[in-house]
């Protein structure tokens, strides 16, 4: 895989060549050579996935207790996508045609680069470009047998329309009052000119959106907030303050639906997957107006505004449509980075399975809460059957709590390294000590520290 992205990412070789030696990320359709940007989620890959989605699931349904959850369909009415915008030119990028090699690339991409060279050349080739062109990022699809212009719909290209279909709905159902959020997590597909850039950019990805609504007069203060909240998500998991910043949006910047627009970038210092390193956006957060409710209300004929319940009674009641303050993040680009941030190298080896003064050893060190295999289970030497016996207890006992690996193959030093290697918090060894006072030493992956712990107490000495 490396080989076939090496023209492509520019540096996080390291990142895809562990991905996919290690079952984290694959291409999609291996046998067929890959398909157009699309990447599977292997073993480890889709438990780190799933922590980080937890993470955030827990975060906003059980940190607050004014946010709800939904999981709404991919497929929706084509009306969505007309009312919110989408089909238009704002949700579209710029696409210029290399004349000799035919290579098309996004014009914003191309400008920093190359802004002072008139007119502007192909990368790949010098060739001239065509005049740049609109190219609207929506996955078109059809609904049912017959593939005409009646059938068409979408992939959704955002989660949080399927939000706002549902705000009502949530919203009685659920007696919600405002300020209130509805979460959701899901995939949404876009249409994109030049993915080439592992899975900082595909065109079906997974988004973790949280749409929070607010009085208009309220929006600002609910922006800061929640800006705030999301950079302390980032930092809380781990991810080094350095690393992270705000991006404020110019004018120029601000997508089609927004008023005021802030990125949480991270600098990936790898070598962005772009292609440059340098900072890159992971979350947006949006103040998006009423721009989403009041043309779903337009576009359907059905009034999606808030009657306020705290003032008066009957037509005295304020009547408004809320504002709705956005947090948008990717779950594959977040995950991009906290594998990027975890990632480590120890030159010369650590001293405990180093074989080699030469060696460069990889420490991924991720937060334990997102660490796809929490224990590894491992016996000192494979020939004692005791021991193997009292191994497999100690695994069948805490494998149905954690997600854990047992390994007996080769020296303990290297087995400990495999482990380091994906990032696991605690290797468990059994060894002729455990055989005769039911202890087994635990070893935790950043200080390299052993400690005796009885197998009873196992589970509760572990920290996560
Ligand atoms: N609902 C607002 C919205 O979709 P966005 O800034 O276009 O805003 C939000 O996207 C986040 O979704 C981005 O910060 C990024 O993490 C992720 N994202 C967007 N396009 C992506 C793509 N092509 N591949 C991977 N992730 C993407």
């Amino acid at each position: 895989m490396v080989k076939e992205l090496k023209k492509i990412s520019n540096g996080v070789e390291k990142i895809v060549n562990l991905c996919k030696n290690r079952g984290f990320i694959n291409l999609s359709s291996e046998p067929y050579g890959g398909f157009s940007s699309c990447y599977d989620y292997g073993p480890l890959g889709v438990e780190l996935k799933n922590n980080i989605k937890t993470a955030w699931w827990e975060e906003m349904t059980k940190r607050h207790d004014n946010i709800v959850g939904l999981d709404a369909a991919i497929l929706m009415s084509p009306k969505v996508w007309e009312a919110s915008g989408h089909l238009s030119a704002g949700f579209a990028d710029e696409l210029v045609e290399c004349k000799k090699c035919h290579k098309r690339f996004r014009f914003n991409e191309l400008k920093p680069k190359t802004y002072n060279l008139k007119p502007i050349i192909c990368p790949e080739c010098g060739g001239e470009f065509t005049q740049p062109k609109k190219f609207n990022l929506m996955m078109k699809t059809f609904i049912g047998p017959v593939e005409d212009e009646a059938a068409v719909t979408y992939l959704r290209a955002e989660t949080c329309q399927g939000i706002y279909m549902n705000f009502n709905w949530a919203r009685n159902s659920m007696r919600l009052k405002i300020p209130f959020g509805i979460a959701q997590i899901g995939k949404a597909f876009r249409n994109e000119i030049t993915p080439k850039s592992f899975i900082y950019r595909t065109r079906e990805f997974e988004q973790m959106e949280m749409q929070f609504f607010v009085h208009p007069k309220e929006a600002d203060k609910w922006f800061d907030y929640w800006k705030e909240e999301r950079m302390r998500w980032y930092l809380n998991l781990g991810i080094k303050k350095e690393n992270l910043r705000f991006h404020e949006h110019t004018k120029k910047e601000l997508a089609h639906y927004a008023k005021k627009g802030i990125d949480i970038e991270y600098k990936f210092s790898l070598g962005s997957p772009g292609g440059e390193a340098g900072w890159q956006e992971i979350e947006g957060i949006h103040n998006r107006g009423d721009w989403d409710l009041s043309n779903h209300s337009r576009y359907s004929g059905k009034d999606l505004s808030y009657f306020d319940p705290s003032t008066g009674s009957g037509q005295a009641k304020e009547k408004y449509i809320p504002y709705i303050i956005e947090t948008s993040a990717g779950a594959d680009r977040s995950l991009l980075a906290f594998l990027i941030d975890a990632y480590s190298e120890v030159k010369g080896g650590r001293t405990e399975t180093t074989e080699s003064a030469k060696e460069i050893e990889i420490v991924l060190k991720l937060d334990k809460r997102l660490a796809p295999v929490k224990i590894a289970v491992l016996p000192l030497v494979k020939n004692k059957k005791d021991l193997i016996k009292k191994s497999e207890e100690v695994y069948n006992l805490l494998r149905t709590e954690f997600v854990v690996q047992y390994d007996e193959v080769g020296s303990i030093g290297r087995r400990y390294r495999r482990q380091d290697e994906i990032g696991t918090p605690y290797c468990v060894t059994i060894d002729f000590q455990t055989l005769e006072d039911n202890s087994v030493t635990v070893r935790d992956r950043d200080t390299m520290k052993q400690e005796r712990v009885a197998i009873n107490k196992l589970s509760d000495s572990l920290i996560f």
